[in-house]
């Protein structure tokens, strides 16, 4: 099958053809309103190992299971009160519970890289929840990219790194958020911060008071903040006001008219920067530039996230 043919709008017919594909152990790529994900049937221990293996990923990162609602995530994870109150507001959406497994959690021990809790996820994107609807049992789904390579925000991005390895790519269009889910640990009435994402710690602070942040070095309560999680092929400079010979110009706002070679947003606009950030980079990468020079981002609402992936871009690689 051609990778063209792999490609698939979400109707019904394709929503049956890529459940069918999860539910005998392949890797399915849907989209979803963070990034693309590489969606394994969670339950199935081969399957979810078919991830790591597809996408060269160290072994010891958790993964975020998906579901359709709450009532299929309350099968798999202890939902206290609290947290069941957190979810009902900020699902579907872009943020990722790590809570306790149940004891007859049916999701791989793989999935959750031997740890007692699961991250998970209930995406509000359309072709998501279809599939998973139609799927009928938990996805585990990091981004659908090569490890140590930008996460992929449409089906092209998918099809160019890891079209030979999935049966699939339900494609739902241009990622809204374009980057991945907050990740929260919820204990008692205590939320801990794992990973900025779509949801800021503002938004979440309006909801629930203090949030704490997560210490980068902590890496079983933090394991996917691994610093080099997200690189371009090529070094990256930050807080760049100026472009050196060799070097590509990703700006932000209209300060750099004259140097840019992308903008993440013209007007300023964090959402809109967040949304194009992995895009960004994979056309940027696509230059064989000898480097990419960013300027700088505001370290507010969602800019935090994006000057996280940043610096893990920036960081020094072996
Ligand atoms: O937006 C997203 O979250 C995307 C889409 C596909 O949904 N998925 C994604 O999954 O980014 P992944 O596997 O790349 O990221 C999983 C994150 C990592 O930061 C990992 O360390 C954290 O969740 N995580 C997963 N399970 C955990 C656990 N039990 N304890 C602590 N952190 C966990
Ligand atoms: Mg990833």
């Amino acid at each position: 099958m051609s990778i063209n043919d792999k490609i698939l709008k979400p109707s019904p017919d394709a929503l049956e053809k890529a459940a069918n594909s999860i539910r005998s152990g392949k890797l399915v790529s849907f989209a979803t309103e963070t990034v693309y994900g590489l969606g394994a049937d969670a339950t199935n221990g081969e399957a979810v190992a078919g991830i790591f293996e597809a996408k060269g990923r160290p072994s010891f990162n958790p993964l975020i299971v998906h579901v359709p609602d709450l009532n299929a995530a309350q099968k798999l994870v202890y939902f206290s009160p609290f947290a069941t109150k957190l979810a009902e507001k900020f699902w579907p959406g872009p943020i990722s519970f790590v809570l306790p497994r149940k004891d007859d959690c049916p999701v791989s021990e793989l999935a959750s890289a031997g740890l007692p809790t699961l991250a998970i996820r209930v995406p509000s994107n359309e072709a998501a929840r279809a599939f998973l609807q139609a799927a009928a049992r938990p996805v585990a789904a990091p981004s659908a990219n090569l490890s140590g390579k930008i996460s992929p925000t449409t089906a092209q991005h998918v099809a160019d790194g890891l079209g030979d390895k999935v049966a699939y790519i339900l494609d739902g269009g241009d990622c809204a958020v374009g980057l991945e889910s907050t990740v929260i640990s919820v204990q008692d009435d205590r939320v801990t911060l794992l990973r900025p994402g779509g949801i800021s710690k503002e938004e979440l602070e309006a909801v629930v008071g203090t949030v704490e942040v997560a210490k980068a070095d902590s890496e079983i309560s933090s394991p996917g903040m691994l610093l080099s999680h997200y690189a371009p092929g090529c070094p990256v400079r930050l807080n760049a006001t100026d472009k050196k010979e060799g070097e590509a110009f990703l700006a932000f706002g209209d300060g750099f008219d004259r140097i840019s070679d992308l903008n993440l947003s013209e007007t300023g606009d964090l959402k809109e920067a967040a949304a194009k950030l992995f895009a960004a980079f994979h056309k940027l990468d696509a230059q064989h530039s000898s480097q990419i020079a960013v300027a700088p981002i505001p370290q507010e609402g969602i800019g935090a996230a994006i000057n996280d992936r940043l610096k893990r871009a920036a960081a020094p690689r072996n």
